[in-house]
């Protein structure tokens, strides 16, 4: 019995030395708070029917988180994209799986920036000539590191010092192969038809505040005299998962029409965002995405927006700062990301120990969407309480809460391709 105890402080005190500490993890600390109307127009008039929804209402939050979160994609931003297959293989995973992996160059063949793209199709259906549905999402580490196959080259681009995965000097090595495989569950995407399309996500832009030069913030206009609501990292990153799906348009073995975006964390309120631009994305996942991501900013709970917007200033708009320690005044907060998906499925994961992320405030934002699903006469989260650990819930707009902290893993892919084998009716 003493044992049990112990092990249960011991758990307790390990997920609370693992959070930052100064901020509120106390949910009767929550303040007080009225979220803005999803179903009423920036005039005041309200939004009934889902056509009001498309054509009025839809442009005005999207335009409000543009202006005020994330930043928009400059004017400019179209890009020739010259692709170049670097490597292809039949015998991939086992022999289960076609490999492919394409160089998407922004600017022209042979200059950076360029997005290296690593496919996984089922070899089967590629055989048969059948189009695949995918997932798709960026990574933290470099393709090399979902995968133990050495084709899969180590990038050479900036990386993020991580002793975790052996990163130094901001460069990346072998030392971090595969070390994010669980992340990605690409044989078990394969065993369930589905492939998996992933990049390196500072192929788009490295993850670091550099006054904007660095990345695909430096290809158009000016990248010395951005705005205040010219886009921040994450909405580059965004517009390189579409300039993906517009690889995805192109190439016969992917079915476009059945992509999947979704990321983790940072990469998890990229997925967000690049589903909110760009509707092409058929479902759109997000795990552990917390403060920017899928968690209520007005709650205040773990990550706040001032400490966001000072451990990563890059990420956002510069807009965005005017909100620190003044959520309330933020003319939109995350449940009107998440309606930004409507009608398409989205799903929102969080993971017990993530306090930081704000796993109850990640599932509100997805139950205070459901109006916006209603008018589309879909079902959205069904359950209007937070559900208990492991216990997946949701139609149009999926939910879990799993046991564990801030990643991903078999747990969160299995329900993510249960939902989108049910929404792509693959059963
Ligand atoms: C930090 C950050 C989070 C982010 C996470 C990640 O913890 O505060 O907002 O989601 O990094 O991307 O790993």
């Amino acid at each position: 019995m003493k044992y049990v105890w112990l092990v249960i402080l011991f758990a307790c005190t390990s997920v609370a030395q693992a959070q930052p500490a100064g901020f509120n993890y106390d949910e009767s600390k929550v303040p007080d708070y009225e979220l803005p109307e999803l179903l009423q127009t920036n005039a005041g008039n309200p939004v009934t029917t889902a056509a009001d929804w498309q054509k009025v209402r839809r442009s005005e939050i999207l335009e409000m988180f543009r202006t005020h979160v994330y930043g928009r994609v400059p004017e400019d931003a179209v890009t020739k994209m010259v692709r170049v297959i670097q490597e292809e293989s039949d015998e991939a995973l086992g022999g289960t799986a076609v490999r492919r992996q394409v160089r998407l160059y922004l600017k022209a063949q042979g200059e950076e920036p360029f997005i290296d793209v690593l496919i996984y199709l089922p070899k089967s259906r590629v055989e048969e000539g059948k189009s695949t549905p995918i997932f798709t999402g960026l990574n933290f580490n470099g393709n090399h590191s979902i995968t133990t196959e050495e084709e899969v080259p180590v990038h050479q681009k900036w990386a993020r010092n991580d002793a975790r995965v052996g990163h130094r000097n901001n460069r990346a090595s072998e030392s971090s192969r595969g070390a994010t495989a669980h992340r990605w569950q690409v044989e078990l995407l394969i065993k369930s038809g589905f492939g998996l399309a992933t990049a390196y996500y500072g192929d788009i832009d490295p993850d670091y505040d550099d006054g904007w030069e660095n990345g695909v913030h430096g290809l158009f206009g000016s990248s010395k005299n951005l705005k205040a609501d010219d886009w921040g990292s994450i909405a580059t990153w965004a517009w390189g998962l579409s300039r993906m799906m517009d690889y995805f348009e192109q190439d016969d073995d992917i079915d476009h029409r059945r992509v999947a975006v979704t990321g983790l964390s940072r990469l998890g309120k990229t997925s967000l965002w690049a589903g909110a631009e760009d509707e092409r994305f058929a479902i759109v996942i997000s795990t552990d995405s917390g403060c920017g991501g899928a968690a209520l900013s007005r709650r205040m709970f773990g990550e706040t927006v001032k400490r966001i917007n000072t451990s990563f200033p890059h990420w956002f708009c510069d807009n965005f700062v005017k909100y620190n320690d003044r959520e309330h005044r933020l003319p939109v907060d995350q449940h009107m990301l998440v309606a930004l998906m409507a009608p398409r499925p989205v799903y929102i994961a969080s993971a017990v120990e993530d306090v930081w992320a704000d796993p109850k405030g990640e599932f509100l934002s997805g139950r205070e969407a459901n109006p916006v699903y209603k008018l589309f006469a879909r079902r959205g989260t069904i359950e209007l309480e937070q559900p208990a650990i492991n216990t997946p819930i949701g139609d149009f707009i999926g939910y879990h809460m799993r046991t564990g902290g801030h990643d991903a893993n078999e747990y969160d892919w299995e329900q993510y391709i249960k939902f989108a084998r049910r929404h792509f009716e693959m059963d």
